[in-house]
This record gives C-alpha cells, structure tokens and sequence, in this order.
C-alpha cells in the first residue's frame, strides 16, 4: 500500500450538512465545486485545505492555486467539498441514529460481528483520496467528485470475522427503501463485488468525507467505498454486510447498472471507464483573451490516465498537460494552453487515454442500449470575442 494513502486520523464529529440531489445546481456553483488542495510531499498533509469562501466563490479556482514548479505540482490534487459533491439516491435519505445504529458482518463468516458507531471510531482508521463517478453520468456531467475518505479496510473486518472457505461475493445492504423506478414492493439498496475487489485494501467502510462525518445524503454513519468502480457500489447507509459463497441476486444487481446490447443484457457494470471533462472554460462561455488556459480533470478508474488531449472546431487532437502524476483511483488536473483564434464560434473536446491504451470513444456504441459508462469526449461550445 502506497504511505501518502494511509494515515491515522483524528475524529472529530461536526454537524451534519444540508444536501441537495445528484442533477440539481448546488447553490448554483457551477465551477466552484473544486477545491485545490496541496498535499504535503512524502504523505498526505493531516489536513487538506477547506478552502474559504472567497476562494470557493472565485470563477476560477484553478487561477487561485499557487503557480509553482513541477516538484510541488506533482503533489496537487483537487477536492470537491463535501456541499459540492454530487449525491445520487435512489429512494429518500434514511435517518439513522448513531447510537441506534449497528453493522452486522454475517454469512459465511466464523465469528460474525455486530458494531456500533462508537466502536469503529475507536479502530485504527486509514484516509484516502478517492474518486467516485455514477455509472449513470453523461459526458462532462456533475456525477463525479474527489473526496479523502476515511475509515477502515473492508479486508480487516472480514479477517476479524473469519471468513469460511469458499466465498466468492460480498453483499452490502443499505438502509434505504421505497417504490418507484419500477422497484419491487420492500426493496432496498443493496450491492454486491467480487471477494477479490473488497479485499483490495483500497477498499474501504467509510465514516468520514473530508475530514468531517459522512453527511447524511452520503450515507451517514458508515458507506462502502469502493474506489476504481463506479459509484453504485459504494453502498450508503450501511447496516450489514453479507458473505456469500454463490452470486447475489438482487434488483439493483440484475435489473439497474447492467450493460444492455442489442440482444438483452450482456454484464455488470463494475469498473470506471476512462474519462475527462473541462472544469473551464463552460460552455457558451465568452473568451476576450489571445490565450486561454483551458482546465479540467481526467480520470480512468483502476487505471492511470497516460494521457489528455484537447481539439478545437473538429482540428486535430493536440496534447494537454498533466498537471499532477497520474494516481489510479484519482482524477489527475490537466490544462491546455490555447492560442486563441479569431473571433467566432468554436467547438471544444476533450479526451483521455489510460495506461492500458483505452481512449475515450468517438461515439457510443450504438448497440448499447442502457445508460451507463457515457464516456464519449466532453464538447463544449465557447464564442471568442
Ligand atoms: N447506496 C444506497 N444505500 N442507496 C443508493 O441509492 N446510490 C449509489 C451509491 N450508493 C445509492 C447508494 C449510486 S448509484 C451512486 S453513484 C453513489 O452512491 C453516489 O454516492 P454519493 O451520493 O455519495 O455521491
């Protein structure tokens, strides 16, 4: 496990925060959903930089990070707040009681578990910077954010609980409910990922987003954050995990967030798919200037983004810059220096490539019938002055 992802926290409880829904403008931030933050070199800083106002109004928070060298640059990363980060429910947001509240480890366990709050905040807890996309984000949508989470490895519960031999999925159960969307009377949210992928230290049970406790719409007390695979899941409202030595058959698992070809379903959706988007300029935006420095992040799931690049008005695809080392599981800040042309409309793309040579595609396969892994180039239009 790499030093700067882990290390102890304090716990500290703050009061939770209002939420508003996945799709809706938070406060009308648009770009001031980032915060820049800087990582001390050789470990992640205690605590990262909770921006104040004036640098969270600013239109560019890009402009208002410190220009420097490569050295430091490379040790940047950029975290969106917790009141600007996207929420996706797919029934109300369960109330829940610290005090009340209980996670049952259970299955094919020898010791099953049953723990309280209080109990995991006294557990050795790591943090790490993740970033977490739904399957269902469009193209340079909102439905993507980085967070420092914090909490324990999943693996270290389950060895706690002494897994039997022969399981193969872990299941978690949220505790929200409800109807609608076509959901069988009595469901609740529940995922399951490979044996293999919750013990990948990275995965966490979370009870801390940076550095405060999770807020209620993301999942408060404790989520499961499974990072490099889309946000489905990183199951909120956590009330018990299961240990199961067959597949897991369940609504959220076989009817939502599976692949849908041309003759029916064709597979889960389980890792993030390479990916980018401009945070500037946005679009109808007015540029006055002979030089722009156009922004963004790329991301590719358990993959490293190997490169970013940028076209204008249908020309050919001309490098970025990447403006930190590329990390898996973390978008990596990208920036490309445009030499302004006369005035008129222009189209703006931009595309990623991970190390394992996947590109964003041109277009959608048209065979795809379902509403995920949308990851064709962000495009934005933009008139120059
Ligand atoms: N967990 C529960 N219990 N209920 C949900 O509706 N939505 C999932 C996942 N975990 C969901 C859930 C989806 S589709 C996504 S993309 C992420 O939560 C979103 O996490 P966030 O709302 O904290 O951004």
């Amino acid at each position: 496990m790499r030093e700067r992802d882990i290390i102890l926290v304090s716990k500290t409880i703050q009061p939770e925060m209002n939420r508003s829904d996945y799709g809706k403008t938070k406060k009308g931030v648009g770009r001031r959903e980032f915060l820049f933050k800087a990582l001390a070199s050789g470990g992640l800083a205690s605590g990262y930089l909770k921006s104040p106002a004036g640098l969270l109004l600013a239109t560019n928070p890009f402009s208002q990070a410190p220009q420097t060298n490569t050295s430091s640059q490379n040790n940047k990363e950029l975290v969106t707040p917790n009141i600007d980060f996207f929420v996706r429910n797919h029934f109300a947001t369960p109330q829940i009681s610290e005090e009340a509240w209980r996670l049952e480890i259970h299955g094919l366990v020898s010791n099953p578990l049953k723990l309280s709050y209080s109990g995991f905040l006294l557990m050795p807890s790591v943090r790490r910077l993740s970033t977490l996309e739904c399957a269902g984000n469009v193209s340079g949508g909102g439905g993507v954010g980085t967070a420092v989470w914090s909490g324990l490895p999943l693996r270290e519960l389950l060895q706690q609980a002494g897994l039997k031999p022969g399981p193969t999925t872990i299941v978690f159960h949220g505790a929200d409910s409800g109807e609608g969307e076509n959901v069988p009377p009595g469901t609740h949210f529940a995922r399951a990922i490979p044996l293999e992928k919750a013990m990948d230290p990275a995965t966490l049970l979370a009870y801390e987003m940076n550095g405060e406790p999770l807020p209620a719409e993301h999942g408060f007390p404790l989520r499961a954050l499974v990072p490099g695979w889309y946000g489905m899941d990183s199951v909120k409202w956590l009330t018990s995990i299961e240990v199961l030595e067959q597949s897991f058959k369940g609504y959220f698992q076989d009817e939502k967030y599976v692949s849908l070809g041309a003759h029916g379903a064709s597979g889960p959706i389980t890792r993030t798919q390479v990916n980018s988007k401009f945070l500037r300029p946005s679009e109808g935006e007015e540029i006055r200037v002979k030089r722009y420095r156009a922004e963004g992040v790329a991301w590719a799931g358990e993959r490293k983004i190997a490169r970013v690049e940028v076209r204008v008005g249908g020309g050919a695809w001309q490098p970025a810059s990447l403006s930190a080392s590329p990390e898996a599981m973390i978008w990596t800040p990208w920036s490309y220096e445009w030499q302004v042309p006369s005035s008129g409309r222009y189209a703006l793309e931009v595309r990623a490539t991970d190390d394992g040579g996947q590109s964003q595609p041109e277009v959608r396969d048209p065979d795809r019938k379902d509403p995920y892994e949308l990851n064709t180039p962000h495009r934005i239009n933009v008139s120059v002055l």
